[in-house]
């Protein structure tokens, strides 16, 4: 496992696969065959390939942990960048077929309707980690920065979940689901936070000399 991880073409491979879910929707596209309501559809199906990315995202450095697969670090910046990409997707059928270009009714439903401001929320946090992906900008706000940062993966994931449960009238089993995921890999970081920081604290504990008998007295 660790061998195809490390190869030269599982990035390649893992890139075409991430490409499946639009390849599909833009075949259906060209079937015409997006059911009774095809701008819905588009709207539901982009919405759900941007929470599943960014739960996928969320998910590689437990994974690489749980497993040992230190490999798996490889992949998490283009799984967060696809993400993006299916949030643009997303917001675009939203702007483009629902809105149809018009800026102030745009703004107009974010300032209005919750399940859409949260939704704006958590694609408006996407933007800044989708700039900063690179391995310059990571070199100019130095590591501890940088993750920092894109720690807000965790708020668009949270504002993603809020946005499914706020938006399905009646079976909200789906974004519970979701919810379920995140609160668990949330549950991990903290965990594996607490632990590290208990290790740190022992550390420096173990390694702080004796008092002499002079500063004991
Ligand atoms: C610009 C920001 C966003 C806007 C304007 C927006 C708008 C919408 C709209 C209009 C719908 C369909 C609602 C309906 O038909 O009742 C929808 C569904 C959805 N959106 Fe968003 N959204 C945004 C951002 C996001 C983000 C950041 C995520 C995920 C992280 C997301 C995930 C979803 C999901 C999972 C659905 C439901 C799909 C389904 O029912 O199968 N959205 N969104």
């Amino acid at each position: 496992m660790q061998k195809i991880l490390s190869s030269t073409w599982a990035k390649g491979v893992l890139f075409c696969v991430c490409l499946v879910p639009i390849g599909l929707l833009v075949w259906r596209v060209i079937q015409n065959d997006l059911t009774a309501n095809p701008s819905q559809f588009l709207e539901h199906r982009t919405g759900d390939w941007t929470l599943r990315f960014v739960v996928i995202t969320l998910s590689i450095t437990p994974l690489r942990k749980i497993l040992r697969l230190p490999q798996l670090i490889r992949f998490r910046r283009m799984l967060g960048l696809f993400a993006f990409f299916y949030g643009c997707m997303h917001f675009t059928c939203w702007i483009w077929f629902d809105k149809f270009f018009n800026w102030p009714d745009m703004w107009a439903d974010v300032h209005k309707r919750p399940y859409i401001t949260i939704g704006f929320t958590g694609f408006v946090l996407m933007l800044p980690l989708a700039i900063t992906s690179t391995a310059g900008w990571i070199r100019r706000l130095g590591g501890k920065r940088w993750q920092t940062l894109h720690r807000a993966i965790y708020i668009t994931g949270i504002a993603g979940i809020i946005h499914y449960y706020w938006l399905v009238k009646s079976d909200v089993r789906k974004p519970v689901e979701y919810g379920v995921v995140v609160a668990i890999l949330l549950a991990w970081r903290l965990g594996s936070w607490i632990v590290a920081r208990r290790k740190q604290v022992a550390g420096a504990t173990a390694r702080r000399p004796e008092p002499t008998t002079a500063e004991s007295a």
